[in-house]
């Protein structure tokens, strides 16, 4: 009835001022046609949208209002507007303003995100390194989610649309020029050319796309241990000073040691008699020595650190003394 009596109101206009039909209009309840009079449309004149009077059939989306060529004129997009086909509800929210909008990703179609994110319409790739690898870079998507433009935990090295996984060309990529320039070797990184070995692949040591700390060696023929385990290189264990034994001679770490383990594999008795000769007892067991895997005094109260004699030279300790037998027992 309302309706009926609006619509004549209206189509009788021409006998009636603008502003009163505008106040008997405002008595219309236009939340019952369910398209809320909110923001700019609560302030525009019921004959911008109803023009000659007609309301059925008045378009509800955006687009059938605010664009050009149609009835009803309303604002439309602009000639510097972000260039898409996508529904004005999909990234304008509010009726208010046209400000502030947001890009409703859901239906973004990969490989086209270029389009808006060409640095003038939304937000377009940087200049760094990471950008500038010969690999495509136009399919945002291959290394981008739409919620943020870290990569972190989102970088895929198996099923990546852009990267086709061979194995070997990580520096492609993981060098101060490529996309992953941050994570690179650094200065100490062990050079993958020497002691007549080369590692042309990376994977021969970084076994995971999770992190590069845990590097793995293969020492399968490997000899030449101080090649690599002489403390220079990041991550590959050396002697620790002080805390490893002094030796006789020049051996190799696996004179004593396995590819496995550094717990000594030799017996104590070898260790003692070839590399420990000369050496007074407590170099290494002393309460204060810092030598790892020797035994530290626990019976003496650390007395015969002052000036005392050498536990086995003393008389005390075998092999000179009586007590115990040789480097394996010390009572
Ligand atoms: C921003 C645009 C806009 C403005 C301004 C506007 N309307 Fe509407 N109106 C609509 C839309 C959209 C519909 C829904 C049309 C449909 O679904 O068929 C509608 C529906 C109506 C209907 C119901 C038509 C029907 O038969 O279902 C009436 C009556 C109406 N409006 C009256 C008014 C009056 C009175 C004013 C001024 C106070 C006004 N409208 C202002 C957009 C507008
Ligand atoms: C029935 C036609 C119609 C529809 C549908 C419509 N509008 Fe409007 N809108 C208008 C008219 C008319 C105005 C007032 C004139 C103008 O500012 O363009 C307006 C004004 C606005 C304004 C205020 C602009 C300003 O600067 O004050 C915004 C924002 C707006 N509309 C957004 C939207 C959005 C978003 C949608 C879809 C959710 C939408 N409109 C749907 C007709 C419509
Ligand atoms: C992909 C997202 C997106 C879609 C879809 C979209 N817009 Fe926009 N629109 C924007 C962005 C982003 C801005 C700039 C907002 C800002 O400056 O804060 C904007 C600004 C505007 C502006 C004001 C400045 C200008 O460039 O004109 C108008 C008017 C506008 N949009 C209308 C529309 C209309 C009408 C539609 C649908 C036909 C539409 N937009 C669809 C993202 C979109
Ligand atoms: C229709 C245009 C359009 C398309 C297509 C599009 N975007 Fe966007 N995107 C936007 C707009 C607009 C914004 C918000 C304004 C800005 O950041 O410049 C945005 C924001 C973003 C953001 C920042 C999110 C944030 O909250 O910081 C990311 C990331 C993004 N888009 C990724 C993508 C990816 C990936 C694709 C392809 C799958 C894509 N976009 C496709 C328009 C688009
Ligand atoms: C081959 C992979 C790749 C592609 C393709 C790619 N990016 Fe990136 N992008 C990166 C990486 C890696 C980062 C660094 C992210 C991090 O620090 O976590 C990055 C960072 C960004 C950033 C953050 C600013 C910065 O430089 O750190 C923006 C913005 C960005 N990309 C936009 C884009 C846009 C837009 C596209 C598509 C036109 C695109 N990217 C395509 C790999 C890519
Ligand atoms: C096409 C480029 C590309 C290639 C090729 C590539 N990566 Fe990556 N890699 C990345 C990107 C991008 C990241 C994420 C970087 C970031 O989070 O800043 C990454 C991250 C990693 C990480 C995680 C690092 C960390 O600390 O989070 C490891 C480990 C890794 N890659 C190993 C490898 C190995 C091993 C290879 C060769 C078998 C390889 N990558 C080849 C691009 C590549
Ligand atoms: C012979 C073994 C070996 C090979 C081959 C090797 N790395 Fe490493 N890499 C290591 C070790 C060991 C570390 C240190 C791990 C740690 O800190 O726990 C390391 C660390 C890294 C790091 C972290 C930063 C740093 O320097 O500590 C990156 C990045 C890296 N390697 C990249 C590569 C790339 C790329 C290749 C192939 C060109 C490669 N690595 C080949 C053994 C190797
Ligand atoms: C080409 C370099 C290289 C050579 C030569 C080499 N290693 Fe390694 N070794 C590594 C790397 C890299 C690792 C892994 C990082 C680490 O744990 O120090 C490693 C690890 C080890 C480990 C620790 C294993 C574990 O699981 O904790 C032992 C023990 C070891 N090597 C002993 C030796 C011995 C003994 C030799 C000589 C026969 C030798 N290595 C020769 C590079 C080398
Ligand atoms: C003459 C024998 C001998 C030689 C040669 C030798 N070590 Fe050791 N190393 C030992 C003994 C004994 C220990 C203590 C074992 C234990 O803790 O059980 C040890 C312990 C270690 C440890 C563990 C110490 C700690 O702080 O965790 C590392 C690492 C190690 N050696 C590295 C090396 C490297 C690298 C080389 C070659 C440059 C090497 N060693 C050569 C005898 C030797
Ligand atoms: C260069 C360091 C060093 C010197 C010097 C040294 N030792 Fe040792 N000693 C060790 C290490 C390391 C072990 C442990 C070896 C192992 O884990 O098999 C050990 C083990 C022993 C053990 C066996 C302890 C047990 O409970 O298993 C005895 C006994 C012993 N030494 C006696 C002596 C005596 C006596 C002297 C002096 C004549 C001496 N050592 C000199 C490093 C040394």
């Amino acid at each position: 009835m309302i309706v009926l009596w609006l619509l004549f109101l209206l189509l009788t206009a021409p006998l009636t001022s603008l502003a009163e039909k505008q106040a008997a209009g405002q008595d219309f309840n236009h939340m019952t046609t369910g398209f809320v009079l909110s923001g700019g449309h609560a302030v525009a004149a019921c004959e911008t949208c109803h023009v000659g009077g007609v309301f059925k059939g008045t378009p509800r989306n955006c687009a059938g209002c605010h664009a050009v060529g149609v009835r009803i004129l309303a604002t439309p997009k602009s000639s510097t507007h972000v260039v898409t086909d996508a529904p004005c509800e999909s990234c304008h929210f509010n009726t208010a303003t046209w400000l502030g909008a947001r890009y409703n990703h859901g239906t973004a179609v990969p490989g086209q995100c270029v389009n808006c994110h060409n640095g003038r319409i939304a937000q377009g790739k940087t200049s760094s390194a990471k950008h500038n690898s010969t690999i495509g870079q136009n399919s945002c998507d291959s290394c981008h989610r739409t919620s943020a433009w870290l990569v972190t935990g989102y970088w895929n090295h198996t099923n990546n649309a852009l990267y086709t996984y061979s194995g070997v060309n990580c520096v492609s990529c993981h060098s101060p020029s490529g996309i992953a320039n941050e994570k690179v070797q650094s200065a100490s990184h062990m050079p993958l050319t020497m002691g007549g070995l080369t590692f042309p692949d990376c994977r021969s040591c970084h076994t995971n796309f999770t992190s590069f700390g845990a590097a793995r060696y293969d020492h399968v023929g490997a000899s030449a241990c101080t090649t690599c385990h002489n403390g220079t290189y990041s991550g590959v264990a050396g002697k620790t000073a002080g805390r490893h034994v002094t030796y006789t001679g020049t051996p190799e770490c696996s004179a004593c040691h396995s590819t496995t383990t550094w717990s000594s594999k030799l017996s104590s008795t070898t260790l003692h008699t070839t590399y420990f000769v000369g050496q007074t007892c407590q170099t290494c067991h002393a309460s204060n020595s810092l030598i790892s895997g020797a035994k530290k005094d626990d019976e003496h109260g650390g007395r015969y650190n002052t000036g005392v004699p050498d536990c086995s030279s003393s008389g005390c300790h075998a092999p000179l003394g009586g007590k115990g037998s040789a480097y394996t027992d010390w009572d």
